[in-house]
């Protein structure tokens, strides 16, 4: 079995957590809304996850919506006392399964409170404040008031730790103004490299940097040289994507998603690839494309 401790730790927050984990996103069903086609399954990925040494999953309770905490809390409650769940507010679902805004205060303070119900937990450990300014990737807008309905909620124990999704580093200076942001969820994978100064920055401050879509979301990275340089190796490709975004620096903590158990065992063995310079500069090369 992997040792995944392998790729080391990093700090998050107040909790030290391993470098491989597991986002829980590919739980829900299609289109993340509703229940997964296979219940069952789900449930023995996320426990052949902790089983593994995984202790930090990433989740929200607008994945389903309410779905995949449900699914969480039946897998894994009561929690090992190193498990790190960390979670998200700020959209909603519409019934068409659309993704909108949702940072009233009334809207945020519900959503504190979905989670806590739907894990069946007393604190959150994380909460990401998912900026919607662009759903897409992130765009400047103020986080003033989000983040001060977040910190007061946190001064009320309802939330130990905050971080930033989706944001730009002014809404991450801003942010600091009002919480200690302790992590920033950003979407980052070989191909998409827009927050290299980013990710340097957050490593110089001490902060965790998690990207989303570390293997390229709901399209699955897919490159020449990164199957050439995966071959090479005798390792998959997505195994390297991996591999390059540990190295890449010894902030990231990674959360690949995924339903299936045979995919889980194949991300988590990232942890014991260790990629040479050259197949290292060969994958700088795909983003820098
Ligand atoms: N903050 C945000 O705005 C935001 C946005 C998106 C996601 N997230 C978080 O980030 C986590 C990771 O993102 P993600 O799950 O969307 O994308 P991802 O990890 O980049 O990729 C997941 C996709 O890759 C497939 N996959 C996983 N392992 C594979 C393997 N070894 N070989 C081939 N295909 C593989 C999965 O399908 P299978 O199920 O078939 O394996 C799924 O389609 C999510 O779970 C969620 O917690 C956050």
């Amino acid at each position: 079995m992997t040792d995944i401790a392998q790729a080391g730790t990093f700090q998050l927050g107040d909790r030290r957590v391993k470098r491989l984990g597991y986002g829980a996103m590919q739980l829900a069903g299609p289109g993340v809304f509703g229940p997964p086609r296979d219940r069952a399954a789900a449930i023995a990925v996320l426990r052949a996850a902790v089983a593994a040494g995984v202790d930090h999953i990433d989740t929200s309770d607008f994945y389903g919506p309410h779905v995949t905490n449900q699914i969480i809390r039946e897998a894994l409650h009561p929690y090992p006392d190193d498990l790190v769940i960390v979670t998200k507010v700020g959209a909603k679902r519409g019934a068409d399964a659309s993704w909108n805004p949702a940072f009233s205060a009334a809207e945020l303070t519900q959503a504190v409170h979905d989670n806590l119900r739907n894990l069946g937990v007393e604190a959150l450990d994380v909460v990401n404040l998912r900026l919607m300014f662009d759903v897409h990737g992130p765009a400047e807008g103020p986080v003033e008031a989000p983040l001060t309905v977040l910190a007061d909620l946190q001064r009320r124990g309802l939330i130990r730790r905050i971080g930033l999704s989706n944001a730009t580093p002014r809404q991450v200076a801003d942010g600091r103004r009002i919480a200690d942001i302790v992590c920033v969820q950003n979407q980052y994978n070989l191909a998409h490299r827009g927050d290299d100064a980013f990710i340097d920055a957050l490593a110089a401050s001490g902060t965790a940097y998690v990207p989303f879509f570390p293997l390229g979301g709901f399209s699955p990275l897919q490159s020449g040289t990164l199957s050439e340089v995966a071959a090479g190796l005798g390792a998959t490709p997505m195994q390297v994507a991996l591999a390059w975004l540990l190295r890449r620096s010894p902030n990231i903590l990674l959360i690949p998603g995924t339903s299936s158990l045979g995919h889980l065992r194949e991300n988590l063995a990232a942890a014991e690839l260790s990629l040479p310079e050259e197949a290292m500069a060969a994958l700088d090369r795909i983003g820098a494309a």
